[in-house]
């Protein structure tokens, strides 16, 4: 597929997904929606990618929300389409099976938000905005907000933006938990290459497992989690980076993972 509204780069094993609308703050439209879907599914099934950054062009905004013009035509029916294929685009984010990088260099705002927080971590730029204004369109978020919003920062937190769509800062999302780090806007993308670097630099089997125990805590009881936890630091038990590592750690030199 040829990508009209997204940037795909590729180095050293990291994806590289931007957001190329800025002359209309990269909000995304059914097109975006589309092209974002057919390049995570590449990613998905990609044998070289091992983590993904996605930001957006421009130095203003990571995602204005959704694309208005397009959202003002909805009726009841193509409404509910709309939300759950968003949805679906964004949990397939959510679920990629690798970490995903959002590096967030602006406005994140409605489904521009949402797509931040179907991300593994968030990082910020000084000048970025957060916040679900639907409320000022008449509607509320579509795309996950409610849920990831409430899980990430609570309910009562989620429920103070979602109803009044005001924006928060960069230093009040960091405040709350809802960004890992900020950085300038010139260091943004170095910081979250910086990141990236890391976590390629460990074993992937023992990523991969990580992502799966943390991303299973909503969906399962304490007891289905902790049993989840123990069959997945299993399997890590059967890999060689597993007798790599620790054979590393107790010969003192650096390990050397394959995965
Ligand atoms: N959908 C469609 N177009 C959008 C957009 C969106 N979500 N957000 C911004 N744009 C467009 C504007 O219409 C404008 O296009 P134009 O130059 O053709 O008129 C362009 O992007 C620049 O935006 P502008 O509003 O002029 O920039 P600003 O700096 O004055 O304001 C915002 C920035 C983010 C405060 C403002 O654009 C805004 O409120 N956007 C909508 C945010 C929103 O409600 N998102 C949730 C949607 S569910």
């Amino acid at each position: 597929m040829d990508y009209k509204n997204i940037l795909f780069e590729e180095k050293k094993s990291i994806a590289i997904v931007t957001i190329n609308r800025p002359e209309k703050l990269n909000a995304l439209n059914y097109q975006t929606m589309v092209e974002l879907k057919d390049v995570f599914e590449k990613i998905k099934n990609s044998e070289t990618v091992k983590v993904v950054i996605i930001t957006g062009a421009g130095e203003k905004a990571f995602v204005a929300g959704a694309d208005i013009s397009e959202l003002n035509k909805l009726d009841v029916v193509s409404g509910k389409e709309f939300a759950e294929f968003g949805q679906a685009v964004f949990t397939g984010i959510e679920k990629l099976g690798k970490p995903v990088i959002a590096a967030v260099n602006g406005f994140a705002l409605g489904g521009g938000c949402e797509l931040s927080l179907a991300c593994t971590i968030r990082l910020a730029s000084e000048n970025a905005k957060f916040g679900q204004p639907e409320v000022n369109l008449g509607i509320i978020p579509g795309y996950g907000g409610t849920q990831r919003l409430a899980r990430l920062i609570n309910s009562g937190r989620a429920l103070e933006y979602i109803l009044t769509g005001n924006m928060m800062n960069a230093e009040e999302a960091y405040r709350i938990g809802l960004v890992n780090h900020v950085y300038t806007q010139e260091n943004l993308l170095e910081e979250a290459e910086k990141l990236a670097m890391k976590i390629i630099s460990k074993g992937q089997v023992a990523i991969k497992m990580s992502l799966n125990a943390v991303n299973s805590v909503d969906e399962l009881s304490e007891n289905e989690g902790l049993n989840y936890e123990a069959s997945l630091f299993a399997v890590c038990c059967g890999t060689e980076d597993f007798k790599e590592g620790t054979s590393a750690f107790l010969e003192k030199r650096k390990p050397e993972f394959k995965s």
